[in-house]
């Protein structure tokens, strides 16, 4: 008797053979003499359909009992099925029970329920359709993305989750502290619950450790937990997602942005290839517009303007926005989203934004205003990617930092790097939740991401 999935049972349709399934019930069905069983193993979407004739042994008191949830050993024969709906099922010739699950209380009954409620049972909610085949595309884009950068020859490198020293410099950071008691060293007794001798957080972005790496190796990636203790509570935000930040040596900006685009596609290409039936759920229910959406993104190059010249759109159009534009100031969701969707229907690169509104380590451009930046805005998402041509120059580097308040003897092995062997460099940060929003059209971020942190929870 061979185990086998259901993925590779509904794949390879090994008829006429003894197997034997594993999984959760979804649904029973009794007619005269049997009863239909409908069993997920979460390895697919689809259910293998399951015989159950009366005859069995234990017809009366296991299978006429079973309810959604419970989870079974069925070994038996494959066989095509007469009916519609599905080309195969199983002839049960033994159902064993591994756990009941109590109809009374268990709380999956209802065919379909509202993401805000199964929210609310994190623990049991991938047991649904839509949030496993979110998991199952989640994990085929975790693959996915490891296997684009071994293919363009970068290294992966592990950057620390716990950190001194804080990227962005916007001040959204957790502190790590430890109980102060049983601390050996003096510092730790001095200042209470510094485990390492001096305050550390939580990492908001691997880049600048990345930078290390890019600086020795060439061509680096990290893909890890990020977090930001920022207080917004949107559809696009949680306080603990997860980040793909590529960092390459001799790569200029718009090097950059060729490679965000061929990564971006190269995903988007793999979803399409490989996860058509997971896919094909948000389609019927979330999006119908998903597949030509996707598609889109594949066929056609993405646009590419400067900052000003998006502010110019903005002050031109006749839209009444929320926020007033003004050269000088961040764009906001709503003029993001205007410009990829209503101006130029594509992703869209803006760069060269005003140096006063980024980062330290952006790299200054000639007119001494603005940085080598960019952000890639997607239709229906806004903001998905950040990223840049770092400053390279020393002298240059050490002014904006001073300009920006930094402590410089926290940053002196960032400015190492510039003092030995600096060398043209660019990286960028993909949101893989936000991704992952685009892929499904899911509305909400809480739907993409196993646990969802968020200003007021996290279950578990
Ligand atoms: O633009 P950001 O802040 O860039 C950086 O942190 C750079 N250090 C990255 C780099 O150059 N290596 O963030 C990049 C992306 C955003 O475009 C967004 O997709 C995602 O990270 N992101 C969030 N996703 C979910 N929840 C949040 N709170 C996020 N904050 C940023
Ligand atoms: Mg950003």
């Amino acid at each position: 008797m061979q185990y086998l999935r259901i993925n590779d049972i509904l794949s390879k349709e090994p008829l006429q053979q003894a197997i034997e399934v594993r999984g959760w019930l979804r649904t029973r069905r009794d007619a005269k003499d049997f009863s239909f069983l409908e069993l997920n193993d979460g390895s697919c979407l689809a259910n293998l359909q399951i015989l159950a004739s009366a005859d069995l042994a234990n017809y009366k008191d296991i299978v006429a009992n079973l309810h959604t949830g419970c989870s079974l050993r069925v070994s038996g024969q494959l066989q095509d099925s007469p009916a519609k709906g599905q080309r195969i099922e199983l002839l049960a010739q033994k159902i064993e029970i591994y756990g009941w699950a109590d109809p009374e209380i268990y709380p999956l009954q209802k065919k379909r329920h509202s993401y805000e409620f199964l929210r609310t049972i994190a623990h049991l909610r991938p047991r649904t359709n839509s949030l496993g085949a979110i998991a199952r595309i989640r994990s085929s884009l975790s693959f996915a993305v490891h296997q684009f950068f071994h293919d363009h020859g970068f290294a992966l490198v592990h950057t620390p989750i716990i950190t001194t020293i804080d990227c962005e410099g916007a001040g959204e950071m957790f502190k790590v502290v430890a109980p102060a008691e049983g601390m050996q060293h003096k510092a730790a007794l001095k200042r209470d619950a510094d485990f390492f001798g001096k305050p550390a957080n939580l990492t908001v972005s691997g880049q600048l450790q990345a930078e290390v790496y890019a600086m020795a190796l060439g061509k680096v990636y990290t893909f890890g937990p990020t977090f930001r203790a920022e207080n917004s509570n949107t559809s696009r935000h949680v306080a603990e997602f997860w980040r793909i930040e590529p960092e390459m040596a001799f790569c200029n900006l718009a090097e950059d942005m060729d490679l965000a685009e061929s990564f971006l596609k190269y995903l988007v290409s793999h979803v399409l290839e490989n996860n058509k039936e997971d896919l094909h759920l948000f389609v019927k229910f979330i999006d119908k517009n998903l597949y030509s959406k996707l598609a889109k993104l594949v066929e056609n190059p993405f646009y590419r303007i400067s900052y000003t010249e998006a502010v110019e759109i903005l002050q031109k159009s006749k839209k009444n926005f929320d926020y007033p534009v003004d050269w000088g100031t961040d764009l906001q969701a709503e003029h993001e989203r205007y410009l990829c969707e209503d101006i130029f229907d594509r992703p869209l690169f803006v760069t060269d934004y005003p140096k006063d509104i980024k980062p330290f380590y952006m790299r200054v451009n000639d007119d001494n205003t603005t940085v080598a930046a960019m952000d890639l805005l997607l239709p229906g998402i806004g903001e998905i990617i950040g990223g840049s041509q770092r400053e390279e120059r020393y002298d240059i580097l050490e002014a904006r930092m001073l300009e920006m308040k930094l402590n410089l003897d926290e940053y002196r092995w960032y400015l190492d790097l510039r003092s030995f062997g600096t060398v043209p460099h660019s990286g960028f940060g993909l949101g893989f939740e936000r991704f992952l929003q685009f892929v499904t059209a899911m509305k909400n971020i809480r739907e993409v991401i196993p646990f969802p942190r968020t200003p007021g929870s996290a279950l578990y």
